[in-house]
């Protein structure tokens, strides 16, 4: 019988064991084995034989994301970036090339774009709105393809069929991070996509209160980070794993509220006069929208304002007035959010000129009432001039 994801997310991991709908959390240093044959069974077999390696309650979350991700592997982390350094650096050695989206996550910069020289590896950004120029940049020593889709902060949709295509003349290796349209709305392992990152820290837990990173992997690449997970100490905590379990239940159900109140707000904040664009695949002639509808089943409750005003104090003035969208980092849990985005977060950009008068305002939308959140826009926008 072949079920959607939604009846999946709810169905999954029945425990008739211990005789609950969660599996229990289980907290383990030493796992215990009833002989010495019983433990080098176990590491034959490559079952857990160390709570590093994970515990039942990591296992299962491991199983479950598997067949919602597609993947021939879930690795687990005890964050978002950790999925994504574990990534990275199963793959790349000294002397490689990689090439990196110019709109990745502003850490993701910091590593790939300055951290990583250390290691000898060179990295080249790409222009995230062009094709050619990723073509273009393919050397003998490119290694690997880094995408974020979409971008952070500036949501640049790319045609991701044909970077697929580029690395797979060219034999090189693929990693996404897809915590915005997590595997309920894309599954960038059946694209071609060797890894693909998600925050669970975002929309898996959705509730604020818990961080994660999930790396989903093809069977080319099991065996690179097999290797260097088992070297470099990356591990989910059981208590952490059952509430990204709890919180996956309902992945469906808010992903798809976070959508319908993001739609109302955008189709209001896209006639305001005072925000000059609104960055999220709403307007159907934009390639932001073609690329999306291309690839994506549905879209997420994050988006960036593009304002243009001499005044930054003002742009200030309207995110510090705004009274039912808080004010810090992070998304994807059941609340809005709000932030102006300075240098510090939207990274040296190669490609994106922000000039000096336009000023870019991150919102995450979440599962209030949308009109309460469009009054509470309303009133501020006015500060804007
Ligand atoms: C697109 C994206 N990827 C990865 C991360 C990192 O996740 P974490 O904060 O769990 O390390 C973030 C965090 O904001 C993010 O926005």
């Amino acid at each position: 019988m072949t079920i959607s994801k939604k009846t999946y997310l709810k169905n999954a991991l029945k425990d008739y064991y211990s005789h609950s709908i969660n599996p229990p959390i289980v907290r383990a240093s030493t796992i215990l084995f009833k002989s010495h044959q019983e433990i080098r069974k176990a590491q034959k077999q490559k079952q857990i034989s160390y709570g590093r390696e994970g515990t039942i309650t990591t296992l299962k979350l491991q199983n479950l994301l598997k067949n919602l991700e597609k993947a021939y592997h879930v690795f687990l982390t005890a964050t978002g970036f950790g999925a994504i350094n574990l990534a990275i650096f199963s793959l790349v050695r000294p002397g490689d090339e990689i090439l990196v989206s110019d709109s990745v996550y502003s850490p993701t910069r910091l590593l790939t774009g300055d951290f990583i020289k250390e290691f000898q590896i060179k990295t080249i950004f790409y222009d995230p709105n062009n094709i050619k120029d990723l073509e273009k940049k393919v050397s003998k020593k490119t290694k690997l393809i880094f995408v974020e889709n979409p971008g952070s902060n500036t949501f640049e949709f790319q045609d991701l069929k044909k970077i697929i295509s580029i690395s797979k003349k060219k034999k090189l290796f693929t990693i996404i991070d897809n915590t915005w349209g997590t595997p309920y709305f894309i599954q960038p392992l059946n694209i071609g996509f060797d890894m693909s990152v998600v925050a669970a820290t975002k929309y898996y837990s959705g509730h604020s209160d818990v961080m994660g990173g999930t790396l989903a992997v093809n069977k080319r690449v099991f065996k690179y980070v097999e290797k260097y997970n088992k070297v470099s100490g990356h591990r989910l905590s059981p208590d952490d794993a059952y509430l990204i379990i709890r919180g996956l239940r309902t992945l469906d159900v808010r992903l798809e509220r976070h959508q319908e109140n993001t739609k109302k707000i955008v189709s209001f904040l896209s006639k305001q006069k005072k925000i000059k664009e609104v960055l999220y695949p709403y307007k159907k002639s934009s390639k932001r929208y073609k690329m999306w509808k291309k690839y994506y089943s549905g879209a997420s409750g994050l988006l960036g304002l593009l304002i243009k005003s001499k005044n930054k104090k003002n742009v200030i003035k309207f995110v510090n007035s705004l009274k039912l969208f808080g004010m810090g980092y992070s998304w994807g849990g059941f609340e809005s959010l709000v932030l102006y985005q300075d240098i510090r977060e939207l990274g040296k950009r190669e490609f994106y000129n922000f000039k000096k008068d336009e000023h870019v305002v991150r919102l995450h939308i979440g599962l209030e009432d949308p009109k309460d959140l469009i009054n509470d826009l309303k009133k501020s926008l006015r500060f804007i001039k």
